[in-house]
């Protein structure tokens, strides 16, 4: 296939809008490698994890080519399918870098939402021909012309270059392949230079290694060559290539222009940068633009329930790093909980996946941490990331060494019908909004109301918590929501000296982190850094959530949640005295034997802080409920 023949385009949407539907369509109109009875309503076949299915959300983002007839000239048209949600932003912007055009796919019921913004910018940015699509207009409340001239006002588009579709029935297919072909322009590759390849994913294959997709620039691509890596300098030999179709299939070969697979003897996945730039050994080329690496930006640790599974928990975890390279890793350890890992990851949906996944696929038993976001703390004579909230300073040191805190911020971006634009502004403000803003994205009309988009910037630790959740149920589903990184900003902790628990401004400055105490010892699992308008509030359920789930003991135990020295919240276990042998009469030696066995056993899992015995599955119920 030369040039002139292939297009490399991607699906970008909002989530929901019909993203995977339409890749199945696509593939299913021109392979026929999908048959239609394998599917019915199920999994979408580029869906291909577990609990993507089960949430119906693309966390991966995968690759699929196709080959079409348009005119009686065959035409390669490589798909390069995109993630849908805020937390994968960073991979829908690496996949559009193999592209030259993409499909901007609005839902007609639903309209322009938050992500169909930051897509349709990010493509832009990268140059990419927008074809727009209006999916689902077999549905009885699609509203095609309205939403076609909300695209109009949000973006420029034309009305008449809006193709509406049914990705579900498959009306209106066809004429997104001829556009496909007609307005996306060709790559512009020659294959007589030198071998110039962009790598743009890579996934972890038990036997094989690494397998990279690539997006072939320039030159050829054989099996059998060797190649360079410009970003690690490491060498490799071309044990594999070719194209998905939609699985791999081998061509031997890769030529200017395409996108496909590639198998080298390359071990690790760390060896695969994503945005490299893959040259023939011994040859030298302009790499392609720098790539920003994904940066976590929600830490959280994770323990295994039973202690004794720790190896086992952190072999899991490396291997589903491999196929996951968005994740930190590092060893953690808790008296609490004993050894665990901290991982960071790209958001709170992508933790969630994460762990779902360790789960499913490598049934662990695990607990998980309150997620924290990475604070910077400014000493006077260094800056250190705190990605633990147990390494946050105390009080009682900070006042004369540390500096400030600051700590990360994004630029939020909701858009809502007008009716509840009032509640969003109130939600952002209760969130330590800063900068709010709003316009209309179009005009209200008999039936319908005016879509208005907000704009803000807040801290990120406002949004991984439960922001989402709140923004919905607050505007009864209508309202959509994205983010993007807005950098780190001192924290604005110390401006609240106006509340009445603030008194000496220094040594309050920093008072964030929280801590709780049984019977006066720290539980280091559950340090959390809080915003102080919110640290009563916090505290309080904290308490009583702990309240709940430990178990009495056989002493009054304390339960307290403290900021530094001064006592935010507390409850008061109430001793237990029974006996477990009590009742039990003369005679029964071996049944009183076998109740202290028992006992012992339970005590075996139990964790002691100061003197308090926890069942490690209490943490589970402290952590695992809101
Ligand atoms: P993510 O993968 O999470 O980004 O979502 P997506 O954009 O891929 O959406 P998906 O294809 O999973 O579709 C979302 C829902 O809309 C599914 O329940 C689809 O069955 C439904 N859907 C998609 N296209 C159409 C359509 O043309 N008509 C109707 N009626 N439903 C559709």
């Amino acid at each position: 296939f030369p040039c002139e023949v292939i297009r490399n385009f991607s699906i970008i949407a909002h989530i929901d809008h019909g993203k995977s539907t339409l890749a199945d369509r696509l593939l299913e109109k021109m392979t026929g490698t999908i048959t239609k009875g394998l599917k019915g309503s199920n999994p979408q076949f580029l869906d291909k994890l577990k609990v993507e299915r089960e949430r119906g959300i693309t966390v991966k983002a995968q690759t699929a080519s196709m080959i079409h007839n348009h005119d009686g000239v065959k035409y390669l048209l490589n798909l390069i399918d995109t993630p849908g949600h805020v937390d994968f932003s960073w991979e829908v912007s690496r996949s559009m870098a193999a592209c030259q055009g993409a499909l901007l796919l609005v839902d007609a019921t639903q309209g322009v939402q938050a992500q169909s913004l930051s897509v349709y910018h990010s493509a832009r940015e990268r140059g990419l021909t927008i074809i727009p699509v209006l999916n689902k207009i077999d549905l009885p409340a699609a509203q095609p012309e309205r939403i076609a001239a909300q695209i109009q006002a949000t973006f420029g588009i034309d009305p008449g270059d809006v193709l509406p579709i049914s990705a579900k029935t498959g009306k209106g297919v066809d004429a997104i392949l001829r556009a496909i072909i007609e307005r996306i322009p060709a790559p512009s590759g020659a294959p007589e230079d030198k071998l110039k390849a962009f790598l743009f994913d890579s996934s972890y294959d038990r036997y094989r290694g690494v397998i990279s997709l690539v997006s072939v620039q320039d030159g050829i691509l054989r099996k059998g060559d060797k190649i360079a890596s410009y970003h690690t300098r490491k060498k490799y030999e071309v044990t594999d290539v070719g194209i998905m179709y939609p699985e791999e299939v081998s061509t031997a070969k890769l030529m200017a222009g395409q996108v496909g697979f590639i198998a080298c003897n390359m071990k690790q996945s760390s060896e695969a940068h994503i945005g490299d730039t893959v040259h023939r050994v011994g040859e030298t080329v302009e790499p392609m633009p720098g790539f920003q690496l994904a940066k976590a930006m929600v830490y959280a640790g994770i323990f295994p329930v039973d202690s004794n599974d720790f190896v086992k928990l952190e072999e899991s975890i490396k291997r589903l790093t491999l196929t996951d390279r968005s994740v930190t890793v590092q060893r953690e350890s808790s008296t609490a909980l004993g050894q665990g890992c901290r991982l960071g990851f790209l958001g709170t949906l992508h933790m969630d996946v994460f762990r779902q996944r360790l789960e499913d696929e490598y049934d662990a038993n695990i607990i998980i941490t309150a997620p924290t976001v990475p604070y910077k703390v400014v000493y006077r004579d260094r800056t250190v990331l705190v990605s633990n909230p147990t390494e946050f300073p105390d009080v009682v040191d900070t006042s004369s060494r540390v500096k400030e805190v600051q700590e990360p911020t994004v630029k939020a971006t909701i858009i809502v019908p007008e009716e509840y634009l009032g509640e969003m502004m109130d939600l952002c403000f209760s969130h330590r909004a800063e900068d709010v803003d709003h316009r209309y994205l179009d005009t209200s009309g008999a039936t319908n109301s005016a879509r208005a988009i907000l704009t803000c910037t807040m801290p990120l630790s406002e949004v991984v918590t439960d922001f989402f959740d709140k923004l919905k149920s607050r505007s009864s589903g209508f309202a959509s929501f994205d983010y993007e990184d807005a950098g780190y900003k001192k924290s604005n902790l110390a401006k609240v000296s106006s509340s009445p628990v603030v008194t000496h401004a220094m040594a309050d400055k920093f008072r964030v982190k929280m801590v709780f105490l049984l019977n006066n010892k720290p539980v280091d699992a559950l340090a959390l850094i809080v915003h102080r308008s919110s640290e009563q509030q916090i505290g309080r359920a904290w308490v009583k959530k702990l309240h709940k789930v430990i178990p009495r003991q056989l002493f009054e135990v304390p339960i307290q949640a403290v900021i530094g020295k001064k006592v935010v919240a507390r409850e008061t276990l109430s001793a237990n005295r029974a006996d477990v042998t009590a009742g039990l009469y003369g005679g029964h030696v071996e049944r009183k034997m076998k109740h202290l066995e028992n006992q012992k056993e339970g005590k075996r899992r139990m964790k002691r802080i100061g003197s308090v015995d926890l069942p490690q599955e209490a943490f589970f119920d402290i952590l695992s409920t809101k």
